[in-house]
C-alpha cells in the first residue's frame, strides 16, 4: 500500500515507491527514488519541478515506454485500475492499456507527425490497427497491423468521432484540416490535433508531457484552457507534466513536486499556492517572477543523479538540513486533507509565511 495519504482522490492510477535508473556509461543513474502519486477520475494533477528532476520519466514508466536498453526499474508499482501495469500481461497491457486508456500528448506535436502524409491519412492509419472493436471475431482483431481489413463502415464510424473531437478542441473546418500536410498547421492546431488524437480511442487517462513548452504564450493558455475543459467535460483524467508553475496554477486540481528524482510534496492547487510547507518548494515559488517583471533562481545546484546525496536530495541546498536529512529519507508526513509533505522540518503556519517571505527577498 502507499504511504502516500491523499485525501479524496478515488484513485485511477496510483504510482507506489516507483524507483528506477539507467545504465550509462558513468554508472548508474538513479533517476526516481520512492516516487508515488495517485490521480483520481477526471482529476487534473500537475507534476512540476525543474528541469532533470524525473518527470518525462514518470510519464514514460506509467505509459511503458522507457529504453529497454538502459532502463531498470528497480522497485514500486504502477497500479492502473487496480492492476500493476509493471507485472501485468505486457501482451494485454498493449492491447487494453497502451494508446487506449491510457494515452499522451506530447511536448512537440510536430515531431510526432510524419511529414510526407496529411494529417487525415495518419490518424485513420492509426485508428485502423488501434482501435479494434469488441464485436469483431478475436481472429480478426488481432492480426497484425497491415493484414487488419478496415471495413467501410467502421471506417465511416472514425472518420465521424475524428470530426467531432476537431470540433471538440475547437478546430473550425475540420474536413480541409484533415487534408493537410503537417507543415500547414500552426503549432498551436498540431497541437490541438495531438490533443484531438489523444481523446479518440475515450481514455481514463491522458499524459501531458510539457504540452505548451513549444507555443507561443497566447497559445500555450488557449491550450491549457482547453485541456481543462475537455477533462472536466470528459471526466478525464490528465497528469500534466511542466516546470511552469502558473501553467498548474491555471488548471490543476492538485500538485506534486519532484526534486532530484524524489517526490517531495503534494497539495490541492489553492493551498500548494497559498501554504508550501517543503523547503524546496518555498523556494520554487519564491523564484517565481516578480510583478517588476525580474526572477531569480534558487541558489545552489541540482545534484547529479549518478552517486546523488543521501537522505532528502535537497539537503545540500537547504539551510534547515541536519543529521537525518543526510542520511534518511523522510517519510511521508500528511499536514491536512490532500496535503503531504516529506521533510524532517517542514515550514508550519506563521513560521511558514516568514520563511516564504525571507526566501523571496533572498533571491
Ligand atoms: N535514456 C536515458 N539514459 C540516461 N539518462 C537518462 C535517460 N533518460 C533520461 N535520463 C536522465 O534522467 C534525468 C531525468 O530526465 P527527465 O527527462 O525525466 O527530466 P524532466 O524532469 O522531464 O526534465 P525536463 O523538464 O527538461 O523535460 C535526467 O538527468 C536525464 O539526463
Ligand atoms: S528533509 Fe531536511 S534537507 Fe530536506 S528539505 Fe527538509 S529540512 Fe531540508
Ligand atoms: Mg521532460
Amino acid at each position: 500500500m502507499t504511504e502516500q495519504v491523499t485525501g479524496q482522490v478515488t484513485g485511477l492510477l496510483a504510482v507506489e515507491e516507483l524507483s528506477l535508473g539507467f545504465a550509462t556509461e558513468a554508472g548508474f543513474a538513479s533517476v526516481l527514488d520512492h516516487v508515488s502519486l495517485e490521480i483520481g477520475r477526471g482529476q487534473v494533477l500537475g507534476l512540476v519541478g525543474e528541469s532533470g528532476c524525473g518527470k518525462t520519466t514518470l510519464a514514460r514508466a506509467i505509459l511503458g515506454v522507457l529504453p529497454r536498453d538502459s532502463a531498470r526499474i528497480t522497485g514500486g508499482r504502477v497500479l492502473f485500475r487496480g492492476s500493476d501495469l509493471l507485472t501485468a500481461d505486457q501482451v494485454m497491457v498493449n492491447r487494453t492499456v497502451r494508446g487506449r486508456a491510457i494515452t499522451f500528448v506530447p511536448q512537440d506535436p510536430f515531431t510526432s507527425f510524419n511529414p510526407v502524409f496529411t494529417v487525415g491519412e495518419q490518424i485513420m492509419e492509426i485508428l485502423k490497427w488501434k482501435s479494434p472493436r469488441a464485436s469483431e471475431p478475436p481472429g480478426r482483431r488481432w492480426l497484425p497491423a497491415l493484414a487488419v481489413r478496415y471495413p467501410s463502415d467502421r471506417k465511416r464510424a472514425d472518420f465521424d468521432a475524428i470530426l467531432e473531437l476537431l470540433d471538440a478542441v475547437q478546430l473550425p473546418r475540420p474536413k480541409q484540416l484533415l487534408a493537410k500536410y503537417p507543415h500547414e498547421l500552426s503549432g498551436g492546431q498540431r497541437q490541438r490535433l495531438m490533443i484531438a488524437m489523444a481523446l479518440l480511442p475515450g481514455p481514463d487517462l491522458v499524459i501531458a508531457d510539457e504540452p505548451t513548452t513549444a507555443l507561443d504564450v497566447t497559445i500555450q493558455a488557449q491550450i491549457l484552457g482547453l485541456i481543462r475543459r475537455l477533462a472536466s467535460e470528459r471526466h478525464v483524467a490528465v497528469l500534466l507534466t511542466t516546470h511552469d508553475l502558473g501553467a498548474a496554477y491555471e488548471i490543476c486540481d492538485s500538485v506534486n513536486v519532484m526534486y532530484a528524482g524524489q517526490d517531495v510534496e503534494s497539495a490541492p492547487v489553492d493551498r500548494f499556492f497559498a501554504q508550501p510547507a517543503h523547503p524546496y518548494t518555498t523556494k520554487l515559488l519564491a523564484s517565481l517572477p516578480r510583478d517588476d517583471g525580474t526572477a531569480s533562481g534558487i541558489p545552489g545546484e541540482v545534484p547529479r543523479l549518478i552517486g546523488p546525496p543521501a537522505g532528502c536530495r535537497f539537503n545540500p541546498r537547504c539551510e534547515r538540513a541536519d543529521g537525518p536529512c543526510r542520511e534518511v529519507r523522510p517519510p511521508v508526513e500528511q499536514l491536512e486533507a490532500g496535503h503531504w509533505v516529506r521533510c524532517y522540518h517542514p515550514h508550519r503556519g506563521a513560521a511558514r509565511d516568514a520563511a516564504r517571505d525571507a526566501a523571496r527577498d533572498a533571491t
